[in-house]
């Protein structure tokens, strides 16, 4: 599969690490997605989530920090994104309450963790999303971007046996919603 958009990402985000205000205005745009999220999982401020795909600048995660709250443990399966991801939250100052972690959405402990916000160009989602469910304490949420028929072919799709309980509208041109599940 040619994922030309997630090449590009993943070398843009390289860069954007290094040059903090580059990276600022990168993640602007995000600040009311992940806020919408943040409402859509409706978690208590102070819970522990895990943010799966960060990349090289982790935006996600440092909003769910910053606007949500929580503490974040944030997952990557690429070394170089880990190693810069790790740089950048320092730099951003947000030690305490994000950690970076080499590692998939499918293979970390879930104890005591409340929501999981898996990023779009995560892979495979089927095996992550089965992964939550199977493992999670009852009640995890698990928030997951959508991608928009436009680009569906830039990112791995939502399996259809996951069915969400609700969704919210971001309108962006890559994904249009972010769904939310919940393990019953
Ligand atoms: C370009 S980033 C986008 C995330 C963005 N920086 C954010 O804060 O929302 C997407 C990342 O997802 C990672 N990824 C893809 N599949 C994954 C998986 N199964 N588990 C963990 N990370 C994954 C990729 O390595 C990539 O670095």
């Amino acid at each position: 599969m040619n994922r030309a958009i997630a090449k590009t990402v993943r070398k843009f985000e390289v860069l954007a690490s290094k040059i903090l205000p580059l990276s600022r205005i990168y993640m602007y745009p995000y600040q009311h997605i992940v806020q919408r999220e943040i409402e859509l999982a409706d978690v208590e401020p102070g819970a522990q989530v895990l943010q799966i795909g960060a990349g090289s600048v982790p935006y996600t995660a440092l909003y769910l920090a910053g606007m949500g709250d929580f503490y974040v443990t944030a997952l990557d399966i690429d070394p170089v994104a880990v190693k810069c991801a790790e740089g950048w939250v320092q730099r951003m100052g947000y030690s305490d309450r994000v950690r970076v972690m080499y590692t998939g959405g499918n293979d970390y402990s879930l104890e005591d963790i409340a929501a999981a916000f898996i990023a779009l160009q995560v892979e495979p989602k089927e095996e992550v999303m089965d992964y939550l469910m199977d493992q999670g304490q009852q009640g995890l949420k698990i928030i997951v971007r959508e991608p928009s028929e436009r680009y569906a072919s830039q990112y791995d799709p939502i399996p259809d046996k996951w069915v969400p309980v609700s969704r919210i509208y971001q309108g962006m041109s890559t994904f249009t919603y972010s769904n939310l599940y919940i393990k019953a």
